[in-house]
């Protein structure tokens, strides 16, 4: 009863997040497109050619202000808003709405002359200067207070700007490292806190190992890996600082967010736009955004496939991004996405036509309510030099990429006339729904103790997201504070630290009828990242029906193989030797090795469910694919199976087909397409409307 209460009181919260991020995007608009448009790099006299060519293009709204901390507050207090009032005045008169940056990337000359320790001091303590961006120490208490000055002065002179749509806070947080004295005593705040007492802390960092033992938080520093070498450092303490690094990331959007909210209007949202596959900022830390959007850069990558691909780009950064930002509050857009080449990769290749196009349609698919171009003008000076825009250096001709914006605008408006609103996700897809179970906490530990070159977290769980892609099922990302019983099919893939009380979730989610996926290294310590005292899979054995005994991984170019089915698969890079209790059943078994016959596969029932443990990487991802068939077919799911890189998703009433492979897809569709037709080739896009 208690549970029925709790959990009915958590569908509202959500409910009223997802209804209130939703609020700025009626569904009816699909996505609207903006683009980044920099008035402060351009003569005045060029201002209203611009915004008139931008509105002309079929752009919805422009990006300003986020770099401009200098040009907004020329000296310290005082501020000139004159040339970004004229800019968003052009924007209203052409019908653009305006999205607003922070401009805290950038701190003005002045500010740094006044208080030099303002910066951040990097791993060698070596402090940062003026002349570039995300160059502030967020933790010290001088920053937040210009930061507060400077976001109140915007938010009150904006308030009530009826054409500007939202703000953005800062720029792509990615929580910076800082070991600078503000820094460093933000973070003994930070552990006792955490700790409350030193004990505690000697305890959970395991100091008693190497005289590491503290007897005050006084004498405590970061733990700096490159000082004492990193095969010798503190792993816990380590993650501490990964984990304070990432609160404090957090604290400074939620400061700034509850800064503009005490005078913004409330139909102007608060997000931030975090790196797709970043890992330092942790969206879910902070509490304060109406939702999470992401910025893609996705020309080149660890997915990149055959021939054409450093032109087609990496489908996983926007696979990824797609699934998990909407995951976050339930809404989500891609705030900025290249148009064409960068300047920063290793190599910077002209993109294949029509690939700026797919990837459009890729954020479409995956529920993107807006998408953004960076940026408008390709700049003449500075550091992006050679970046492209969608109009190339003359300011006014449209890019290769800049005209296939153009395009994918009239292709949105001509999907809006197909639209409607009593759509529903096909019953066959519905019931293959599907949620990642992942942490950034279970990230950074595995990535310190990777134990073999070989190990690489991004793509082990990557992997997992691939195949249910490939299945054809939808994918969110849930965190352990989430509501299981929504999804039919949950993947938990290498998440090290549990504790009992998400064990106990995981079982009862089981018991009453879900499919719980664990891969292997899950479960392998406690929340201080801690072994257990007993064997590898400690407080997993009954949940899981057997006991992780040992671990194996081989050498470079050496494979092993393990049978499933009578399919032989191979594997190097991780098996885990598995003891079954009797009440699991062995699904697949080692055929090689000293150990040949211990198994590295099994399943087990639990009440209405079942719980299924792949304590093995494969060498390609058959055995895992496999597995998750499996999985499917006992629930008589029908799946799909799409080849590596197509894409095939549903999204408000329309299926879209986008294609990064290098050879051509048949697709299995019959009827109208609203765009594009029946073979797919490389970068192309199909849509149609779904039965
Ligand atoms: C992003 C950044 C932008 C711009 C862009 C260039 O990471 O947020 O401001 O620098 O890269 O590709």
């Amino acid at each position: 009863m208690k549970r029925q209460v709790i959990i009915t009181l958590l569908c509202v919260v959500v409910f009223k997040v997802v209804a209130q991020g939703q609020n700025f995007f009626p569904k009816e608009d699909l996505m609207s497109i903006g683009v980044y448009y920099y008035p402060e790099h351009w003569s005045p006299n060029q201002w209203e050619r611009d915004i008139k060519n931008i509105a002309g293009h079929g752009f919805e709204f422009i990006h300003m202000a986020e770099f401009a901390w200098a040009q907004l507050e020329p000296s310290e207090g005082k501020y000139d808003f004159t040339w970004l009032d004229k800019v968003i005045k052009l924007a209203e008169a052409n019908g653009l709405k305006v999205i607003l940056g922070t401009p805290t990337p950038c701190p003005p000359v002045w500010l740094g002359i006044k208080h030099p320790d303002i910066y951040v001091k990097d791993v060698l303590y070596q402090r940062k200067e003026h002349g570039t961006r995300a160059n502030m120490s967020l933790s010290n208490p001088k920053v937040l207070d210009y930061t507060q000055k400077i976001v109140e002065a915007m938010a009150k002179h904006y308030a009530r700007n009826k054409t500007i749509m939202g703000w953005q806070i800062d720029n792509e947080p990615e929580a910076k490292e800082d070991y600078s004295e503000a820094s460093q005593a933000a973070f003994r705040q930070w552990l006792m806190a955490k700790y409350a007492t030193v004990d505690a802390l000697n305890k959970a960092w395991g100091t008693a190992f190497w005289s590491q033992l503290y007897s005050s938080f006084d004498e405590v520093n970061i733990h700096n890996a490159t000082n004492v070498g990193w095969w010798g450092a503190n792993p816990i303490a380590l993650l501490d600082f990964k984990r304070y690094t990432a609160d404090t990331q957090a604290a400074f959007l939620d400061f700034q967010a509850e800064e503009l909210r005490k005078y913004i209007d409330k139909s102007q949202f608060i997000t931030t736009n975090y790196v797709a596959k970043g890992n330092g900022a942790d969206p879910r830390r902070s509490t304060q955004m109406d939702f999470a959007s992401f910025t893609a850069y996705p020309n080149y990558g660890s997915a990149n496939l055959g021939d054409l691909g450093f032109r087609l780009g990496d489908y996983s950064v926007l696979m990824y991004a797609n699934d998990y930002y909407k995951s976050v509050d339930g809404v989500t857009g891609v705030m900025e996405i290249q148009p064409g080449q960068v300047n920063w990769a290793n190599h910077n290749s002209l993109l294949q036509p029509g690939t700026v196009r797919m990837w459009l349609w890729h954020c479409f698919a995956g529920g993107s309510s807006f998408a953004c171009s960076y940026r408008y003008r390709q700049v003449l000076y500075g550091a992006e030099q050679y970046h492209h825009g969608i109009v190339s250096t003359d300011g006014v001709s449209l890019s290769q990429g800049g005209q296939e914006y153009v395009q994918v605008m009239k292709e949105i408006k001509l999907l809006k006339e197909a639209y409607s609103s009593k759509a529903k996700m096909p019953k066959a897809i519905q019931k293959r729904k599907a949620a990642i179970m992942w942490s950034f906490d279970n990230l950074w530990n595995l990535e310190r103790q990777k134990q073999t070159y070989q190990w690489d977290s991004w793509m082990h769980m990557q992997r997992y997201q691939s195949i249910l892609h490939a299945l054809g099922a939808p994918v969110d990302f849930i965190s352990e504070e989430d509501d299981f019983n929504d999804y039919p099919f949950i993947i938990v893939p290498a998440y090290e630290m549990v504790d009992e009380d998400l064990v106990q979730k995981w079982k009862s989610y089981v018991a009453q009828g879900g499919n719980l996926i664990i891969s292997t290294r899950t479960g392998a310590k406690d929340k201080n990242a801690h072994l257990w005292e007993s064997n590898l899979s400690g407080i997993m054995n009954e949940l899981i029906g057997g006991k992780v005994t040992s671990f194996d991984m081989l050498p470079a170019g050496k494979s092993g193989e393990v049978v499933m089915d009578s399919q032989t698969y191979q594997w190097s890079s991780w098996g885990d030797r598995i003891s079954a209790s009797t009440n699991s059943e062995i699904l697949a078994s080692y055929s090689d090795q000293f150990y040949k016959g211990d198994a590295c596969v099994i399943s087990k029932s639990i009440g209405k469910g079942k719980v299924w443990y792949i304590g093995i990487e494969s060498l390609y991802g058959q055995l895992e694919k496999d597995v998750l068939k499996r999985a499917f077919d006992d629930n008589k799911v029908s799946v799909e199976n799409y080849p590596e890189g197509v894409f095939v998703m549903y999204r408000d009433g329309f299926m879209v087909a986008v294609n990064y492979s290098s050879e051509a897809y048949e697709l299995d569709y019959d009827g109208n397409y609203l765009l594009g037709e029946k073979t797919l080739k490389p970068a192309a896009v199909s849509v149609w409307k779904s039965k």
